[in-house]
């Protein structure tokens, strides 16, 4: 099946648009992309840098037959997908970060912002905008000083040929065949290959609860529901629903 792709130069955010023509009824596995971004957004209101030639940057529409307490969890299916296209295209192993980075030799080349309309009275229906954004051709001096030992690129760690053209093609199949995976049996198929891929399994993070407080404790990976379980030292397991996880030694 052809799914209609909407591509541009520039765009604010691909999201951001792909969320106007979700609403206006746009097709599951609808694309958006653009080759620059002015206003790229990532989770927690971060910005997500998106220079020219460098990065890919899409958003994909889709209108998944799941239940609305699926939805927050698409975003690692998502993850997933990608990772293991990735995977396929040049024999690297990728892991992920909870809940939606790309990472590679433990430095993050991508991200994933997925944002869902859940109102049921919408005649327009459930959908999500699933928005993905990698560092494909990045050279290590090109990312802002700050992000230079943490930032990443598949250019920079496979050393081989990379187009994100052909990235793109890889991907829609990947992502589209990873949802139907999630529609027919559900997330638990999913979670176990996340899980063989998990970045934090097992590390000391900390994170701000949403009482402020700041919480050390060590990763026992995501659950069933799509929740990263943190055990404390004091053997409290705590449930992280979001928030900004750091890796304790980074502090
Ligand atoms: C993150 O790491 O926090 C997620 C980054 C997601 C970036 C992509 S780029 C395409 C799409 N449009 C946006 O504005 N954001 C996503």
């Amino acid at each position: 099946m052809v799914r209609r792709q909407h591509r541009f130069k520039t765009l604010s955010s691909t999201n951001t648009i792909g969320y106007e023509l979700a609403q206006a009824g746009a097709a599951h596995g609808t694309i958006i992309r653009a080759e620059t971004q002015t206003a790229g957004r990532g989770r927690l209101g971060k910005v997500w840098l998106s220079p020219p030639g460098k990065g890919l940057y899409f958003s994909m529409i889709i209108r998944p037959r799941l239940e609305p307490e699926e939805f927050p969890k698409l975003a690692m299916t998502a993850g997933l997908a990608i990772a293991k296209a990735i995977e396929r295209t040049w024999t690297k192993a990728v892991l992920l970060k909870w809940p939606n980075d790309i990472y590679l030799s433990g430095k993050k080349c991508g991200g994933v912002l997925c944002e869902a309309s859940l109102s049921p009275t919408s005649a327009i229906g459930l959908f999500a905008v699933i928005g993905v954004g990698l560092n494909v051709l990045t050279r290590r001096t090109e990312f802002p000083e700050h992000l230079q030992n943490s930032a990443t690129s598949i250019a920079m760690e496979t050393d081989a040929h990379c187009d994100p053209e052909q990235l793109l093609a890889t991907l829609i199949p990947s992502i589209l065949a990873e949802i139907a995976v999630h529609e027919q049996d559900g997330f638990a198929p999913i979670l176990d290959q996340w899980q063989q891929r998990d970045f934090l399994k097992g590390k000391v993070l900390s994170w701000l609860s949403h009482s402020g407080e700041v919480i050390l404790g060590r990763s026992e990976g995501p659950d069933e529901h799509g929740r990263l379980m943190v055990r404390d030292q004091n053997n409290l397991l705590h449930e992280v629903l979001s928030g900004d996880i750091s890796l304790a030694h980074e502090h």
